[in-house]
C-alpha cells in the first residue's frame, strides 16, 4: 500500500490554554463587546508598539478604510501606493472614491521605492499608502519627508509587519498612523481583526466613532454624530488577543527561528533567491517566508512538485494593478510597473508558521530542490 505522506500546511495559528482560559473569563462576565477587555487589549497592544493610541478594529481593512477616511480621501483623489502587497491596501481608498496611482517597488525589498512616489505625485494627489511587506520595513523617513514636501496624509499599512523595527523603533512608535491585522496566518491572531495606531487622540477619538456606526463620545446608543460602520471587535476577539500579545516575544523568536533555518537549507539552492536580509535601518518580523526562483516555469515546477508531496504553497503576491476588478475599473495593463509585475510572477511562499518543524522544512527544501 502507499504510503500517505504527512501535509505540511502553508501557515497556522500558535494558541494555548492561556488564550481559552482568557476567553472563558470573557464569556462568563457577560460583557462580549464594548467591554473592558477591549480597552485592556488596546492599551496592552500601545504599549507594545510604542504608540500613544490604540483602536481595536473588526479587520486590518476596516482600519484601513478608517484611516482613509480619517485622511480625508474623497473622490477623485489620487493615493499613491504600491502594487505588490495585498489587495486591501489599495482597496481601502477605492472604497471613498480614491484612484490608485501605483508606484513600483524596489527589486530587493518588495517594498515602494520612494523615488517612485515622488515621481507619481500630481496636484490631484491626497495620500500615500505604504505597506511593510512580508514583515519588511517600508522607506519611512524619505516617504515621510515626500508626504510632508506635497502636504499628503501617509497611511502605513503594518498588517503584516507586527513586531518589526524601523531604525531601532517598533512601528507604530514612528509617528505615521499604523495598521495592523489579525487574521489567522499573521504574527499574532484574534481570528479575524486589526488595530490602528496613531499619536493622535483627535484621531483616536474620530477612529473609536466610525467603527462604532459613528456615535459620540457623549450621548446615546441611537443617536449618531457621523456617518459611521460596525467594525468593532468584539471582547472574544480582544481576550485572545491578549493572551496572543503575552507570548508575542516567544512566537516572533520561533518565527525567526524557523527563518533562520529555512535560510541555512535553502542557501545553496541554485535558483532560490532568498527574502532580503536585515540592516542597521530595518528589523523584519517575519510573516510569511517568500522566496524568489527563475522564472514562472519554474514557480510552476516547484509547485507541481509541492503538491505531489502535500507541501502548502501560495503565489504570494499578485501585482494589485493586473487583478481583473483594476484592470476593468481603472484601465490598468502589464508595463506600469515592471519590478512589482517580474516579482510576482516568480515569487513563492513557503510553508511558515511559529510551529513549523525542522523536519517538515527538510522535506520543503528537498522538495525546491529537487524540483529546480
Ligand atoms: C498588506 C496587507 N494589508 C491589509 C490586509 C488586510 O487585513 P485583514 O485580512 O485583517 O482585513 C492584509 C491581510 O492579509 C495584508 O497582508
Amino acid at each position: 500500500m502507499k504510503q500517505q505522506v504527512r501535509p505540511v500546511p502553508l501557515s497556522g495559528p500558535y494558541l494555548d490554554e492561556r488564550e481559552e482560559e482568557l476567553v472563558l473569563e470573557v464569556m462568563r462576565s457577560g460583557r462580549l463587546s464594548l467591554g473592558p477587555t477591549t480597552d485592556r487589549f488596546e492599551e496592552l497592544f500601545a504599549a507594545k508598539t510604542g504608540a500613544p493610541y490604540a483602536a481595536a478594529v473588526s479587520s486590518g481593512t476596516a482600519g484601513l478604510h478608517l484611516l482613509c477616511i480619517s485622511a480625508g480621501i474623497a473622490p477623485g483623489d489620487e493615493v499613491i501606493t504600491t502594487p505588490y502587497s495585498f489587495a486591501a491596501s489599495a482597496n481601502c481608498f477605492v472604497y471613498e472614491g480614491g484612484v490608485p496611482v501605483f508606484a513600483d517597488v524596489d527589486a530587493r525589498t518588495l517594498n515602494v521605492d520612494p523615488a517612485a512616489v515622488e515621481a507619481a505625485v500630481t496636484p490631484r494627489t491626497k495620500a500615500i499608502v505604504a505597506v511593510d511587506i512580508y514583515g519588511y520595513p517600508c522607506e519611512l523617513d524619505e516617504l515621510r519627508a515626500i508626504a510632508q514636501l506635497h502636504g499628503l496624509a501617509l497611511i502605513q499599512d503594518s498588517c503584516e509587519a507586527l513586531g518589526a523595527e524601523y531604525k531601532g523603533a517598533p512601528l507604530g512608535s514612528h509617528g505615521p498612523s499604523a495598521v495592523f491585522a489579525f487574521y489567522p496566518n499573521k504574527q499574532m491572531t484574534t481570528g479575524e481583526g486589526g488595530m490602528v495606531t496613531t499619536h493622535s487622540e483627535e484621531e483616536w477619538r474620530l477612529l473609536r466613532s466610525l467603527r462604532n456606526q459613528g456615535r459620540g463620545d457623549e450621548g446615546g446608543w441611537l443617536e449618531h454624530v457621523r456617518l459611521g460602520f460596525n467594525y468593532r471587535m468584539d471582547d472574544v476577539r480582544a481576550a485572545i488577543g491578549i493572551g496572543q500579545l503575552e507570548k508575542l516575544e516567544t512566537m516572533l523568536a520561533l518565527r525567526s527561528s524557523v527563518a533562520k533555518r529555512y535560510g541555512e537549507l535553502l542557501r545553496d539552492v541554485d535558483g532560490v533567491e532568498l527574502p532580503c536580509a536585515d540592516d542597521a535601518d530595518h528589523r523584519r518580523s517575519w510573516f510569511v517566508y517568500v522566496i524568489k526562483l527563475p522564472d514562472r516555469e519554474a514557480r510552476e515546477r516547484v509547485i507541481a512538485h509541492f503538491e505531489r508531496e502535500a507541501i502548502g504553497y501560495n503565489r504570494y503576491l499578485p501585482s494589485i494593478h493586473l487583478q481583473p476588478y483594476m484592470r476593468e475599473r481603472f484601465g490598468f495593463r502589464e508595463g506600469i510597473c515592471p519590478v512589482a509585475e517580474d516579482a510576482s510572477s516568480r515569487t513563492l511562499a513557503l510553508p511558515f508558521f511559529t510551529a513549523l518543524e525542522a523536519d517538515a522544512q527538510e522535506r520543503v527544501a528537498e522538495a525546491l530542490a529537487a524540483a529546480l
